[in-house]
């Protein structure tokens, strides 16, 4: 043997030795139960610090590349709060309420959320709430696809410091319901449509909710189904999906074909005339050169009960859903696969402009089908 060779093999076979040690100690560790996971008594001063670093520090390298949208949105804010309201009030309480006394067991406890917008920055906040944190029973978004709808709650929650005082209002919570104190939801129920969708006079609760009223009772029946089935996917309507048998999706299903639509029309009408022009001929007579069909060939309440009616649907919405389509989100049922074709031909620009024209049609009016020159 070399006799430079050796001060390196003595290196390695004490480091070899170290680490059979090592090996050694952590499967006895393990092996013995030493270590405490029941929830009832705290982790060490040392583990909890340790666990911190290694949160804060993969939600760091994880977020450095995210882009944040306008969160600035009445619209977005509000689906964020109602969907808080139905799924998140169970672990985390209205925002400045205490929390449960079963949740309180829980290790680590969900915190209160009314300063988080303080406390990190949106970008934080989105990531925590699409992927969720390991080991800790804060979950995961249910359908990675849906970041616009992960967005909404984030909107809700940087903006809540300041909006406390509003919050049942934009949760769609009827007055006085917020009241008990005890963080034990009383009106927000997660199978209440009617905290988000309209209800007799009132509209839904802000832009990014779809109109119901007027859509045929077929369509919502099926919507319903693949909303169950995961088919259609929806972070916020699947869940409520999930609690209704068929006898109450059908009995839903008619009974909201029937709702009449609010005379009020959906605030976001007040587009520039050009645009709604613009949207009508698209609307009408599609983009031939592009290869888009006329939309009132199929939308216009008479083709098929399972073509949703557009009119006077939200603007915000139709736009949201067109994006969904190109992203490749809403492509799981045949009926869907339609509009893919549809929605892939669109440029950003037609997209706003014929979104603001089918929100200005009356709503629920059934508009008759453009006859083409070969159908004349
Ligand atoms: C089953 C209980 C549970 C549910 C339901 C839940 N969370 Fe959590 N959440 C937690 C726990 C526990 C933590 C704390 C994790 C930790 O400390 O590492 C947490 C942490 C968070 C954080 C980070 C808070 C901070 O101060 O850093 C955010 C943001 C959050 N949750 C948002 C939500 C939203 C939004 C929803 C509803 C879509 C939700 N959570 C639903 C249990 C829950
Ligand atoms: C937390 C708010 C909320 C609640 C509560 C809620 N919805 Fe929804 N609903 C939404 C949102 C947001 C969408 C759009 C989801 C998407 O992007 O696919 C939607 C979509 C729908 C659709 C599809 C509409 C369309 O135009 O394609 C139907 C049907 C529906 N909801 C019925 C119901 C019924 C019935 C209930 C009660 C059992 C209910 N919803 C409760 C927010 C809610
Ligand atoms: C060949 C028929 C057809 C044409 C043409 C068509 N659509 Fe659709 N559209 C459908 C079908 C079918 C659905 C239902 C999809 C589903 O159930 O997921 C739909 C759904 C939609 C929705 C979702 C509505 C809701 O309530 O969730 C929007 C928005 C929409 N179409 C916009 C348009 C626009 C804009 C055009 C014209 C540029 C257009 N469509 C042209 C068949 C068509």
């Amino acid at each position: 043997m070399d006799v430079r060779d050796l001060p390196l093999a003595l290196l390695a076979k004490s480091v070899g030795a170290v680490l059979a040690l090592f090996l050694a100690g952590a499967t006895i560790f393990v092996w013995s139960g030493i270590y405490n996971v029941a929830a009832s008594s705290d982790h060490l001063r040392i583990t909890t610090w340790l666990l911190a670093q290694i949160r804060e520090r993969s939600i760091d390298t994880r977020t450095f590349a995210v882009d944040v949208p306008p969160l600035d949105d009445d619209g977005m804010i509000r689906l964020g709060a109602s969907h808080y309201e139905g799924v998140c009030v169970s672990c985390h309480g209205r925002p400045g309420q205490k929390i449960n006394p079963v949740v309180s067991g829980m290790l680590p406890q969900p915190p209160d959320l009314a300063d988080v917008g303080n406390r990190r920055p949106p970008e934080e906040i989105f990531w925590i709430v699409r992927h969720g944190l390991k080991y800790t029973g804060m979950p995961a978004w249910p359908d990675l696809r849906r970041e616009d709808e992960v967005w909404a709650v984030t909107a809700f929650l940087a903006d809540l410091p300041t909006r406390i005082p509003d919050y049942s209002d934009l949760a769609g919570l009827p007055r006085g319901s917020e009241d008990r104190g005890d963080g034990v939801s009383s009106g927000g129920t997660l199978t209440d449509c009617g905290r988000c969708h309209e209800s007799g006079s009132k509209d839904t609760n802000g832009s990014r909710i779809p109109r119901l009223a007027g859509l045929p009772e077929a369509y919502i029946l099926r919507s319903l189904q693949d909303y169950a089935r995961g088919s259609r996917p929806s972070g916020i309507m699947q869940p409520v999906a999930d609690l209704l048998d068929e006898h109450a999706m059908r009995d839903l299903a008619a009974r909201y074909s029937a709702v009449r639509a609010p005379a009020e029309r959906p605030a976001t009408t007040a587009a520039p005339p050009e645009r709604i022009r613009r949207g009508e001929t698209i609307a009408t007579l599609g983009v031939p050169e592009n290869g888009v069909p006329a939309c009132l060939s199929c939308h216009s309440g008479r083709q098929s009960p399972q073509f949703p009616v557009l009119a006077g649907q939200h603007s915000d919405y139709i736009r949201d859903q067109l994006k969904l389509w190109q992203r490749g989100g809403r492509v799981g049922t045949p009926y869907g696969r339609i509009m893919a074709a549809v929605a892939a031909a669109l440029e950003t620009e037609q997209i706003d402009d014929v979104a603001a024209y089918l929100s200005s049609l009356p709503s629920g009016s059934v508009r008759s089908a453009p006859t083409t020159e070969a159908e004349r």
